[in-house]
């Protein structure tokens, strides 16, 4: 459903929620292994290990009146639609890394969509935070 750019806006999300003042933002295309990679990087508070392995469950969310949270397991759903996975990194008061990988040529694939526009926007509603992209090919 979702663009591989509206996912990196969700989990530009819950970095800027956790109070990241740096955000990294990194796509790896990797076209002999056939494997696109998203990695968001994070300097807010973290989450200890409990926290970090709820997370992905679509009923836990540590937002005031909601049921619901559902940024991480539509990420890694779209994933693992693709033929890959999420996984979450996280540490108190260092911050987080999300991971997913999908399948570069895989049919159900959700395409990048736009993703400068994504970080136009997220640098104009967040202009004290220091947003970084990078895309590399990985051969
Ligand atoms: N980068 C992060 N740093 C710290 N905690 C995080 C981070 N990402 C997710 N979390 C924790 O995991 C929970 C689930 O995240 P998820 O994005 O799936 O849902 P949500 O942000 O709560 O709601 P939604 O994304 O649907 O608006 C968050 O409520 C938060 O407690
Ligand atoms: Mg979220």
């Amino acid at each position: 459903m979702e663009d591989v750019s509206l996912h990196i806006l969700d989990i530009a999300e819950n970095a800027l929620r956790a109070g990241a003042k740096n955000i990294y933002i990194r796509l790896s295309v990797g076209k002999r292994e056939d494997r696109l990679v998203l990695e968001v990087t994070d300097d807010g508070e973290g989450m200890n290990d409990e926290t970090r392995r709820r997370s992905l469950d679509p009923f836990f969310t540590t937002k005031r009146g909601r049921r619901v949270g559902l940024g991480l397991p539509l990420l890694a759903q779209a994933a693992e639609e693709a033929g890959g996975t999420l996984d979450v990194q996280s540490a108190p008061g260092k911050g987080t890394r999300v991971i997913a990988t999908f399948g570069l040529s895989h049919i159900d694939r959700r395409p990048l969509g736009d993703i400068e526009q994504t970080l136009q926007c997220l640098k104009a509603t967040h202009p004290e935070v220091c947003f970084r992209f990078e895309s590399v090919e990985t051969g």
